[in-house]
């Protein structure tokens, strides 16, 4: 091949930065329409969900294909509530972190923990029961590591609570109350899937090599962590207690503007437009947090979008999801390094689905690089160096 037709194939190919705009599965399961700021789960638009749907419908709804009938939810409640318990061997490991561990990596670590010591069940060929065990014990990981670190001991989940109520049990240990748990539900619902988000994609990558469960979903919370994706909303929250008064907002917003840094809880690779899961925490916020803390989120929000504007015209820059998750989970009791890892509890739905939903189609999910280095080099020996 002569070099000019290599050339020529090199232009060719193309690279978006970040893989913006490639696609890189077809699915059933969701969608983000970013220029009408729109959210589908398998047909039914984020709205229709939202306060109506139970976290556990949703669950139904993104790993059967159909929202259930009664007996059906029955039945698959039953099969949460008796998969939410964690083994012994997943507590032990998470009493020997350091209570400075932060949840999310404990959350990361509980999880391997659960494929490595039953590694026959946890196998190379994904299911729905395996989805149901692992997702119905991100609570329990989070809520055990939450106890153990403050030298208490691991509550065990009771049958008659719903994902919400559990999590919140297992966590402080007393009988949530719906003012509580009814914001988180519905937190859960909305933060369920979310498209080819990168942590999903990463869940997909590894389940594309036909390793287990345990691992893609390990690997997807790692993907999570990261401020550009799940790990903004303590950011927030660590924003507006800096910020503190209104009177402060605007001088603390071109600071941290003037410095290039981003302000945490606006922008998305694909809504152009508000996030619609924005829209209903914003509403929550409004009558679930804390009236204060809830105005100033307004000003921080409404001067922080000005700002954008001014500074990054044609961006498009809209308030995301993360923005006012800060205000719900803050009102529902969780403290700021639960956030991330409660976003993980809704999304390890999502995960998993995607996981089956890639097994049953499956190829190697195995991309190309351009690469820009030389090729002609000659080793030379070390003494000669
Ligand atoms: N604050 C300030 N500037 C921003 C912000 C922001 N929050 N978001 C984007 N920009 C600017 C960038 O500086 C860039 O400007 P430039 O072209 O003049 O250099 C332009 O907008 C485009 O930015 P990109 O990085 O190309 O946008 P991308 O699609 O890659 O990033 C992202 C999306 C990572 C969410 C980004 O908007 C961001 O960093 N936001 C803050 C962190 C955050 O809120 N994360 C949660 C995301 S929601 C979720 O994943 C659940």
């Amino acid at each position: 091949m002569s070099q000019a037709t290599t050339m020529v194939e090199e232009v060719q190919l193309p690279k978006p930065e970040g893989l913006e705009g490639v696609v890189a599965a077809s699915t059933l399961l969701s969608h983000v329409f970013g220029e009408e700021g729109k959210l589908v789960y398998r047909g039914y638009d984020i709205h229709e969900l939202a306060g109506k749907a139970s976290f556990e419908e949703v669950a139904f709804l993104l790993w059967i294909g159909h929202l259930p009938a009664k007996a059906e939810l029955a039945d698959f409640r039953a099969k949460l509530a008796a998969n939410r318990e964690l083994p012994g061997a997943v507590i032990d490991v998470l009493r020997l972190l350091p209570a400075s561990t932060a949840p999310m990596d404990a959350l990361r670590t509980g999880l391997s923990a659960l494929g490595a010591i039953d590694p026959d069940r946890f196998d190379g060929t994904p299911d729905l029961d395996e989805a149901i065990a692992i997702a119905a014990r991100f609570p329990g990981i989070l809520a055990a590591y939450f106890r153990v670190r403050q030298g208490l001991e691991p509550i065990k989940p009771k049958a008659s609570h719903n994902t919400a109520q559990s999590y919140l049990w297992q966590l402080f240990g007393e009988e949530p109350e719906e003012r509580h748990w009814k914001p988180l539900e519905t937190y859960l619902v909305l933060l369920a899937d979310h498209g080819m988000n990168a942590s999903t994609f990463t869940a997909r990558v590894i389940a594309s090599t036909q390793s287990d469960l345990c691992s893609a979903l390990t690997g997807a919370v790692g993907a999570l962590k990261g401020p550009l994706h799940g790990g903004a909303p303590s950011l927030v929250l660590d924003m507006l207690h800096e910020i503190g008064t209104a009177a402060n907002v605007e001088t603390w917003l071109n600071a941290a503007l003037d410095r290039g840094d981003r302000l945490m809880g606006f922008g998305h690779r694909v809504y152009k437009a508000e996030d619609p899961r924005a829209e209903i925490l914003r509403e929550m916020a409004r009558t679930a947090s804390d009236p204060d803390f809830f105005a100033l989120s307004l000003t921080t929000e409404e001067r922080a979008l000005a700002l954008l504007n001014e500074r990054k015209p044609g961006r498009r820059l809209y308030t995301n999801v993360e923005f006012y998750s800060a205000a719900v989970l803050a009102a529902v009791g969780l403290p700021g390094d639960m956030f991330t890892p409660t976003f993980a509890v809704a999304r390890s739905v999502g995960w998993s689905a995607h996981v089956l939903e890639q097994t049953a189609h499956n190829r190697l999910i195995r991309p190309q690089s351009e690469f820009v280095g030389p090729t002609n080099k000659t080793f030379v020996p070390i003494d000669q160096r």
